[in-house]
């Protein structure tokens, strides 16, 4: 195990009715006037924006609506965020919707106190200060609930990229289960595609003796395998709901992921298919991952034939275990298609003839990535091929 330091500040308020406390929560933690942040329309129709702002009302706290955050959230909404939040003296914002809402709100947050272009933070600078920011999830999925990051998609150039600091961690989030009971079968199946992948980039790793970290991720990948199916074919599941939150916030928290090298590429690979197509990131893992397990796998067989056989419950193939590994990553394509999840580029709606562009805009000219394989351009158009026309299927 390697050395490592954890820190996850927020304070998780989880449960039914927890978005009532939202002013009090806000409060708190210090907010007076608030950019109450959302998306695209749910959080009105579900009426949980109107219970937040009577919370907020309640706790005599002022606030200024931005709505409109679109999935793959972009920079041109994060610009008038920061313009609102000067203009009107905002001291913290709330997030009221899903992995897009609160990483626009989280790009506002580092912007407002910064003179430059807040862009500046999507390319390797790290911020100084931060509006506080706080948290009603909609969506388990993204885990920005709980996590140091940040994805926005420059709309010039479609440029999607990552920002990370504990500067923009959330103050506190709230949890209620019963708020992710309106998502459609297709958003809830991305969600959870996306918490096993957070899962994954930490659980393939060069590091050796992380037990305990390759048991916790075990704990929530089976948790995943579980709940999943069942919300599928029951939305209103409250129990399988609330697993299915939690773990999410699990997932990506770090808790999983410590004292260990990770992977991400991944989730790299993937950026670039949700940047070029407007695709969901769940869809797009559900493509990209089994094909980079299916490129790496040779790097370490024993680690991909544990994972087939604590994970998806295969037969270990003592003889050869490279079936046993295979036959993993077969079964979480298994899975992914039995949740409603594409398999290949086809399904997706991405095309072959643009995977040199893709790889172009990864960017990593003649470099390579880090992580558990160290990947060249070739090796990412590679992955790209496999996800186009997959073989363990
Ligand atoms: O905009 P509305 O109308 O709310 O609709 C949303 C959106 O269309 C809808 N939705 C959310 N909650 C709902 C609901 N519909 C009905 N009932 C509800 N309760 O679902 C759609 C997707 O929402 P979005 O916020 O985009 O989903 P998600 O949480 O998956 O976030 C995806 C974004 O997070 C980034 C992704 O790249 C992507 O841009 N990520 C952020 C990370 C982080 N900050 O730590 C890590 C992740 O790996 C990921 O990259
Ligand atoms: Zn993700």
């Amino acid at each position: 195990m390697d050395n490592f330091q954890f820190y996850s500040p927020t304070e998780f308020v989880f449960g039914k009715g927890t978005e009532n406390e939202a002013g009090r929560y806000v409060r708190k933690h210090g907010g007076t006037n608030v950019l109450l942040h959302f998306g695209g329309g749910s959080a009105v129709k579900s009426g949980l924006l109107g219970r937040v702002k009577s919370s907020l009302e309640a706790a005599g706290i002022a606030y200024t609506e931005l709505g409109g955050v679109k999935p793959n959230p972009r920079d041109t909404l994060v610009y008038e965020g920061i313009r609102l939040c000067r203009e009107k003296k905002i001291d913290f914002i709330l997030a009221v919707g899903g992995g897009s809402v609160i990483d626009s709100a989280k790009a506002v947050a580092m912007g407002v106190p910064y003179e430059g272009d807040f862009w500046d933070f999507y390319s390797g600078k790290d911020p100084e200060a931060a509006l506080p920011v706080g948290t009603v999830l909609t969506i388990a999925a993204a885990g920005s609930e709980g996590s140091g990051d940040s994805v926005i998609t420059k709309e010039e150039g479609g440029l999607k990229r990552g920002a990370g600091s504990d500067l923009i961690r959330p103050r506190f989030s709230i949890l209620n289960p019963e708020l992710t009971c309106t998502l459609p079968p297709y958003q809830t199946a991305c969600g959870a595609t996306d918490i096993m992948a957070h899962v994954f980039e930490r659980y393939f790793t060069n590091t050796t003796e992380v037990e305990v970290t390759d048991r916790l991720c075990e704990a929530v990948l089976l948790t995943m395998i579980k709940e999943t199916p069942r919300v599928i074919t029951d939305p209103s599941n409250y129990q399988a709901r609330a697993n299915i939150m939690w773990a999410g916030m699990v997932a990506h928290n770090n808790i999983v992921g410590v004292g260990r090298e990770q992977d991400w590429n991944s989730h790299g690979i993937e950026h670039e298919l949700s940047a070029l197509y407007d695709c969901a990131h769940g869809a797009g893992l559900a493509v990209i991952m089994p094909a980079w397990m299916e490129f790496v796998y040779k790097h370490d067989v024993m680690r991909f034939a544990q994972a087939a056989v604590r994970i998806w419950g295969c037969p270990m193939d003592f003889s050869d275990p490279e079936n046993t590994a295979r036959e993993g990553i077969m079964c979480f394509r298994h899975f992914l298609r039995s949740i409603g999840m594409p398999l290949d580029f086809g399904e997706l709606g991405a095309k072959e003839e643009d995977i040199p562009a893709l790889v172009e805009k990864f960017g990593i000219g003649d470099g390579r990535t880090g992580g558990f394989v160290k990947l060249s351009a070739e090796d990412i158009a590679a992955i790209y091929r496999i996800a186009a026309a997959p073989e363990l299927i």
